[in-house]
Order: structure tokens, then sequence, then C-alpha cells
């Protein structure tokens, strides 16, 4: 048990984490619930949600009989260990503030805040509390992504050199909700996809020393999808960074949630590439279990990930099983759990996610300003 948790529980299969979700919409269905329920160690305990209707649908699409529509609740329970934060950007901070002030391990959605200064808050509240904290930047857990990873570690591709992530998706242009308002989303593209990319670039490259930032909004989406008015749209559909590490490689970093043709079923096309002196490797999210592989004087060609690397050791799921640009999501819930079970730090953690902030919001004042933007080291 690392001396920076505070031992409270002793948990086992007969002692599951008691885990209380709060924000019962898609991401939880999507990949919270599932991940809960394939993990013998947690126990889906309470679920909160600001709708009513909502919990009344989940008590029956879920495994859950206790509801809430109070987060304050969740967080001040006794039977609660854990809480997943998955509600709309703006809520996170207040929500993360009160686990914290209440000792619950918290694992929260990205981007988790709506400025880098609030997310220090919050990573300092949660770290004083000695819980596990946990930023949800799901693609980490692809296998391909893992391999990748183990591959420039174990200097397979050479000296890192360059760095590229592209991330398009083919959505609709009716409005995104809360998603396209700056009070409640914060950013948009910028937030809710490209921020993964930043985050995985830091863990394969490290910290970046300095940026330049670039963003654009194609559509005004003043219709729902059910053809009723609202506001126009504040936040970005495109988002791009070009970047220096402070080890001294590159890196490129293109988004956009509006490029016709992009389709693929839902999962879009994504594309993140890493060049070496000695090779290059390259991580899809449509085939997650195979990465491109070359070196000089040949072509990228596929090569199948090793079963070790596809899911973390101890994961309960069956890499066999289920789609496999969906099923590594569950791979969340496993590292918050194993991280809670251990008495050991979560990764990606919140000082991650903070990392990952910083850049985002570089993004949008290097934009802002027409200026490369340096990025500060973060003290832990
Ligand atoms: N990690 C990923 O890959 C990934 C994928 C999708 C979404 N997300 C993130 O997850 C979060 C939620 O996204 P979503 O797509 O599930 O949104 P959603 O709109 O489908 O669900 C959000 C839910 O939160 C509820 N809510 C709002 N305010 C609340 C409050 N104060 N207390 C309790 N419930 C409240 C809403 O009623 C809604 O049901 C966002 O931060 C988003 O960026 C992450």
């Amino acid at each position: 048990m690392d001396s920076e948790f505070s031992e409270r529980n002793t948990f086992s299969e007969t002692n599951p984490v008691k885990i209380g979700i709060i924000g019962a919409g898609a991401v939880s269905d999507y990949h919270h619930v599932p991940g809960i329920g394939i993990d013998p160690r947690a126990h889906l305990e309470i679920v909160c949600d600001a709708s009513a209707e909502l919990l009344k649908q989940r008590r029956s699409d879920w495994p859950v009989a206790r509801t809430t529509t109070d987060y304050k609740e969740v967080c001040a329970d006794p039977a609660v260990d854990a809480v997943i934060i998955a509600t709309p950007n703006f809520t996170h901070a207040e929500i993360a503030l009160e686990a914290a002030k209440n000792g619950k391990h918290v694992m929260c959605e990205k981007p988790l805040g709506l400025s880098a200064a609030e997310v220090r808050q919050m990573y300092h509240a949660l770290r004083d509390a000695k819980v596990v904290h946990m930023t949800a930047f799901t693609y980490r857990f692809a296998p391909a992504m893992r391999y990748l990873k183990h591959l420039l570690d174990a200097g397979a591709l050479g000296q890192p050199r360059h760095f590229r992530s592209q991330r398009f998706l083919d959505l609709p242009e009716t409005s995104w909700g809360w998603r396209q308002y700056k009070k409640t989303a914060g950013a948009g593209d910028l937030y809710d996809m490209t921020i993964h990319r930043i985050d995985f670039a830091l863990d394969l490259f490290g910290p970046l020393k300095s940026i330049c930032g670039s963003v654009a909004r194609f559509a005004s989406r003043t219709q729902t999808a059910t053809g009723e008015s609202c506001a126009p749209s504040e936040v970005d559909d495109w988002s791009s960074l070009i970047g220096e590490f402070a080890s001294g490689a590159v890196g490129v970093w293109e988004g956009t949630t509006l490029a016709k043709g992009y389709h693929r079923n839902g999962f879009g096309h994504e594309w993140a590439e890493v060049n070496g002196s000695e090779g290059s490797a390259v991580y899809r999210l449509h085939q997650p279990n195979v990465i491109l592989l070359g070196k000089s004087g040949q072509d990228l060609a596929p090569v199948n990930v090793p079963a070790e690397f596809l899911k973390p050791e101890g994961s309960w799921r069956d890499p066999a099983e289920g789609e496999p640009a969906t099923v590594f999501r569950y791979d969340l819930v496993w590292e918050f759990v194993s991280a809670i079970v251990e008495g050991r730090a979560a990764a990606p953690s919140f000082y991650d996610g903070l990392q990952a902030q910083v850049v985002a919001d570089a993004v949008l004042q290097s934009h802002e300003e027409r200026v490369w933007i340096d990025i500060p080291a973060e003290p832990r």
C-alpha cells in the first residue's frame, strides 16, 4: 500500500468496492456500468442523475435499486467507497470537491473541468484527501496503444522523433446539447476529442515544452435532432496543435467531429503515429488489436498485438469477446478498482488530467493571441 493513500478498507470479491455513479447518461451506459458488471471486486451501489425520468429507466436497464437526484447524498453516503463522475463538464469540479471532502475515491470523466485553474484545485483536493483519483482517458487502454507504448519504451522504434494524431468523426450538425456552450462544456472538439490525444502523446513522449494551436467552428447547430430551435454553438468543431516536447521530439494533432465520409460505423477515423529513428508504429481505433509497423525501406504493415497487450494483466475481460473498439473501454473501471484494492495510484490520474488540460487551454490561448505558448512544468 502506497503511503500517499489512506488505508480504510480491505476489499475483495466478498467485500467489493461500492461505487456510486453520478451522471447516468451515455458514457456511464457504454463504459462504466459494463465495466462494473464484469468486475467481481466492484458493486454498483447507487446511481445519481439530475433527471428522475432517466433514473426510472436506469433502474430497469442497470442492476441497481438505489437512485437519487442529489450528488451530495452519494458523496456523503457511508455505503459508498468510490464515485464515478460522468456528468456534463461544468459540474465535475463541484462534485469532485464534494467527494474529496467526504474521502471518496474518484474517477472523473474528461475533461476534468472547464479550465486548468479549476482542475488544479480538484487535483489538489483529491491528492490531499489521500484517495485514489483517476481521469477517464479511455484510449490509453486500447490494446494497440498499450503495445505501441511498450515498443517505444523498449527502444524498438529507436529515438522518438515525431508524433501524429488524427481524429475525424462524421457526426450530425444538429445541436450538441450542453456540449456546444462555453459555460457548460468549456470547448468543443478540443475538450471532447483532442484532449484524449494530448493525453496519450504526453504518456508516450513526456511533457510538452511549447505549443501553437488553432480551432474553428463550422456549424451553427441551431436545431436539435428532433427539429426544435436552440441557441447557436459557441465552441469549436475542429481543433489542432503543433508542439515541441521537452525531449526535443515534435508532434502534430488534428481533430474534427464534422468530417464527411469518415463515419466508419460510428467509430470514425483515428490514427496515432510514432516515428522514431529506427521505425514507425501506428495505432488505429477501428482495429485496436492490430498495429501498423514499419522500418526504413519497408512499407507500414499490420502486426497483431501480442496476447499480453490485449488487456492489462488481471483484467476480467475476455479479449475475444465483443466489439474490439468498444470492449477495451471496460478496463477503465478495472484500473480504478485495482488501484483502490491495491492501495496504489491510478493511471491516468488527476495529475495527468491536469497536464492535458493545461495543454488544451494553451491551444485556446494560442488561437486567441496568435502566438506560441510555453507550457510550464506542473508541480505534483
Ligand atoms: N472517456 C470518454 O471516452 C468519454 C466518452 C463520452 C463522454 N465522456 C465525458 O463524460 C461526461 C458525460 O458525457 P455523456 O456523453 O455521458 O453525457 P450525457 O449528456 O449523455 O449524460 C450526462 C448526464 O448527467 C446528468 N447530469 C447533469 N447534471 C447533473 C448533476 N448536477 N448531477 C447529476 N447528474 C447530472 C444529465 O441529466 C445526464 O443524464 C462528459 O464529461 C463527457 O466529456 C467521455
